[in-house]
């Protein structure tokens, strides 16, 4: 049986069982702080189970898509060295909320697998919570097994969690047991020998733990089974590994080609040799990290430094570096995804829709960590080198911790590293520094926290949201009021804290669209509605400040929703659905929505992209959307059943959790996504959209931000005064700004080029002038350079009084012309009488080849020889000595 036909063979069992079939939801858990990827096919239930939200079934059957790499259930570790245990994997699982129990679970798994699936009864065992007698009575009657075959086992094998907090319960394990064993006095399931091999837990749901540790019974016992279809493939197909599956082969046989090193298969009995064998480890963890990162990413994680990018940017790191121990590098897995996608994109569709993106971040993610390794290992040498030159034995942990935090570098490689060079490092001292950090983090994310916890001891149903309908609801009951977090009976003028309805029209901030504002008005006082959260799943509230009088908890107010700020979220909102399809029309189809925030003001919209949006392109989005908003269509909003809306093409968002009927907002079929949140009735409300910031925000990621309605207006305003002022300032007409400004920016820069030549000339100036004394007077002779005669004369008096001589001289050449000015000061004139600057200048003019005028204390001659300047500054001392002797005479 191949693995899509093991899938599909076992939903169409449940499904005939009177199963609604529900896909796989995202590996982003929706809405669940206490999970950080989804680890079991239960999880898009637990509210469920729980009894927090309802749907119209009540037996449901999916393969999940999972991940087991942080948390309670972590096999990070472990994989590669094992033939089973996987990052990611698939869970295939049937579920019962309050309808069947332990007796046709019980009956219908032994069905599938001995039945349809022909497993052969004789090698089945199964294993049971050591107290749960009515599990083992159940084994012995419906598969007729012997207690032999019952294995009572305690807690940590028999009882499952989804983690500290949420639903669980006792649990029985089926198991294959191929015999032989290890010897040990006790070989029985949870022996890690290899003669067993459980493949499918069956859960008896019947409690829930909260937060505080105390844990209560369902409102229901309930079913959850979970059987990894890896293991199952191996079990069917007759292998000893998962691996060994058409899941894996293929993807090991790629990378074997591609190394050129086979791949050699595990041989059950023979585990330990297998987990040493270090190459075929490699292979191992290349193979299944590779589908772990190639449904993350589709699945919208990006690589990051934090969350879930982190762990995603750690196994891909980590495959990485197993890749190269193979002697393959980048981009070498971003290859390799695309065998993924072929194998899974069949009943995955997102993955196909989404791998080239996938590829390219891949990509992206190889070839920096390669440039990070290069440059980890160059800063390790450096320490590496103190450390043996200070003659110590050991790395400090606050620099393999620094070389982590701050380079990027993996400890793993300053271990190895280190250790070829015979030191050890510290790693005490890492985890030191690493938990200070994490502490730091810590304290930084409960500052932001903007929702406080409600008093665990309060009961609340969720609030009926009538926020689709209207705006305004009369008679809605207090239930709760909160303080500090304490649970108050009264909130009285000027106090803040926060309200919970039985019924409110206020949208709780969610998908990215924030909460309403407004009033709530009762008999006894008003208060301001500032902002709307979920404080638990379903359950609204109102963060108020209180106004007058006060609000009584069991009283009764009118909650109105500021309307006015509604209608521009509204408009906001729709404006996004067309925004993200306009985008996909024109960018193509690899654009996946990666965030969203819906405000009054503007809205805000993140997308995978490659490189930046265009103006051209941006023009191109922004005429989609205008024509949508201007041909006035209808919004249409269905309430229908989610697999109905997926095969209609709706857009689903990544990490969104649907329930079994779900919202989809429409225009024409041109924009379909499920969205939960308030939308306009009519495109033309949107009011026209002007896309105002188009950036980057993360490698791959685009951010753009965008104005409908009352904003573009608002923004309209500030840009028609703005351009006024241009108007104005530029004495131009608005047609001739530009213009205006070119010939500014022009004249700007010549100025400046003139500028920066003036200044290098009157530096070169002085640097050229040469002091002379002539009987008691004292002479300054410049030579200068691109200055003409006007230049020259305009500043030969000034320069001449702050030189302090009696005669200056200044000699200059521009576009090959040459020009010579005079300049004496006043007792100079006196002593050789009549017009002395004059005559001394004709005197030179003949070097120059040319003629001159001026007056008795400054003059000035010109002529076309430039290279005579330099003449006619060395022979003016020998000139005026000559006057002066004949004036003294
Ligand atoms: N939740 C259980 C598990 O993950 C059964 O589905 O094993």
């Amino acid at each position: 049986m191949k693995s899509h036909e093991i899938r599909s063979s076992f939903l169409s069992f449940y499904e005939d069982r009177g199963h609604r079939v529900v896909p796989s939801s995202s590996l982003i858990p929706a809405d669940d702080p206490t999970l950080f990827f989804t680890n079991a096919g239960m999880n898009q239930f637990k509210d469920v189970f729980t009894g927090q939200a309802v749907r119209d079934y009540s037996r449901a059957a999916s393969s999940q898509k999972c991940m087991r790499v942080s948390g309670k259930h972590n096999d990070f570790e472990t994989v590669g060295r094992s033939a089973r245990h996987h990052t990611f994997f698939e869970m295939l699982g049937n579920f019962s909320f309050g309808d069947y129990f332990k007796r046709e679970a019980i009956a219908s798994a032994w069905e599938l697998i001995t039945k349809t699936w022909g497993l052969d009864p004789d090698r089945l065992v199964t294993s049971v919570y050591e107290e749960d007698d009515e599990a083992a009575e159940l084994w012995k009657e419906i598969a007729g097994l012997g207690d032999e075959r019952i294995y009572r086992l305690g807690k940590d094998e028999n009882y499952w969690s989804m983690g500290p907090v949420g639903p669980n319960g006792p649990c029985s394990e089926i198991h294959v047991d191929f015999g032989g064993g290890c010897g040990r006095e006790i070989c029985d399931p949870s022996c890690d020998c290899g003669r067993f091999l459980e493949f499918w837990n069956l859960v008896f749901m019947q409690y829930e733990t909260d937060a505080e540790g105390n844990t209560t019974a369902l409102p229901k016992p309930s079913i959850d089974t979970g059987m990894g279809l890896e293991r199952i493939a191996a079990i069917l197909q007759g292998v000893d590994s998962n691996y060994e599956t058409d899941l894996f082969l293929p993807i090991l046989e790629e990378i074997a080609r591609r190394s050129g090193i086979a791949y050699r298969p595990f041989v059950r009995g023979k585990e330990q040799e297998a987990a040493a064998d270090e190459e075929m480890v490699a292979m191992r963890v290349v193979a299944d990290h590779l589908r772990a990162v190639t449904f993350l990413i589709a699945d919208g994680v990006h690589p990051t430094n934090e969350g879930r990018g982190y762990v995603l940017r750690k196994i891909l790191r980590r495959a990485c570096g197993h890749a190269s121990r193979l002697g393959l590098g980048a981009p070498v897995l971003s290859e390799l995804s695309g065998t993924v996608v072929e194998l899974m994109g069949a009943h995955y569709p997102d993955l196909e829709r989404n791998a080239e993106r996938v590829r390219q971040s891949i990509e992206r993610e190889e070839k920096a960590f390669e440039a990070t390794l290069a440059q980890g290992t160059e800063l390790l040498g450096e320490v590496l080198e103190r450390v043996k030159g200070e003659g110590g034995s050991e790395v400090p942990g606050e620099d393999a911790f620094r070389l982590h935090d701050t380079y990027g570098f993996p400890l793993e490689y300053t271990v190895e590293l280190a250790e070829r060079r015979g030191l050890s490092v510290d790693r005490a001292g890492y985890e030191t520094a690493l938990e200070a950090q994490r502490e730091r983090a810590r304290a930084s994310a409960k500052t932001q926290a903007a929702v406080p916890e409600l008093p665990t001891e309060l009961e609340l149903e969720p609030s009926e949201f009538r926020g689709y309908e209207e705006t305004q609801t009369e008679g809605c009951r207090v239930l709760a009021l909160v303080r500090d977090g304490e649970s108050v009976e009264t909130l009285s003028s000027g106090e803040e804290g926060w309200a919970v309805l039985d019924r409110t029209p206020f949208y709780a901030e969610s998908g990215g669209q924030v909460g309403d504002a407004g009033r709530l008005e009762g008999a006894g006082g008003a208060a301001e509605v500032l902002d709307a959260q979920a404080l638990r799943p379903g359950v609204t509230g109102h963060r108020v400040r209180v106004l007058e009088g006060s609000l009584q908890r069991g009283g009764e107010c009118a909650a109105v929703v500021d309307a006015a700020r509604r209608r521009r979220i509204m408009a906001n909102h729709t404006a996004t659905h067309l925004l993200h399809r306009a985008l996909k029309d024109v960018l193509g189809e690899h654009v996946a929505q990666a965030g969203s925030l819906v405000e009054p003001e503007r809205l805000r919209f993140d997308f995978s992209h490659h490189s930046a949006v265009t103006r051209e392109e941006l023009d191109e989005i922004e005429r989609l959307v205008n024509e949508r908003v201007f041909a006035q269509r209808p919004v249409g909003r269905a309430v229908m059943a989610h697999q109905a809306a997926i095969e209609a093409g709706a857009v689903a968002m990544f990490g969104e959790k649907y329930g079994d009927t779900v919202r989809v907002i429409s225009v024409d079929d041109w924009s379909v996504e499920l969205c939960g949140g308030t939308h306009c009735d009519n495109t033309e409300q949107i009011g026209g959209l002007r896309v105002v910031v188009e950036r980057g925000v993360a490698a791959g990621v685009r951010r753009i931000e965008a104005v409908t309605g009352p904003g573009l207006v608002e923004r309209l305003v500030e840009d028609e005064n703005l351009l006024a002022e241009a108007e104005r300032l530029l004495k131009s007409p608005r047609t001739e700004v530009l213009g205006a400004i070119e010939r500014l920016s022009d004249q700007v820069k010549s100025l400046r080029k003139e500028l920066e030549r003036v200044r290098e000339e009157a530096a070169g100036g002085a640097a050229a002038a040469r002091r002379e004394e002539v009987a008691g007077t004292a002479v300054e002779l410049r030579r200068l350079s691109g200055l003409d005669m006007k230049a020259l004369r305009d500043m030969a008096d000034q320069a001449r009084s702050q030189a302090g001589v009696g005669a200056l001289v200044l000699a200059a050449d521009k576009d090959g012309k040459a020009a010579l000015v005079v300049s004496l000061d006043g007792t100079l004139v006196e002593r050789l009488g009549g017009e002395p600057a004059r005559e001394l200048a004709m005197g030179l003019a003949g070097e120059l080849g040319g003629g001159g005028s001026g007056k008795a204390g400054l003059a000035w001659v010109g002529g076309k020889r430039v290279e005579g300047l330099d003449a006619a500054l060395e022979k003016f001392p020998a000139l005026l000595g000559e006057r002066l002797e004949a004036a003294a005479s």
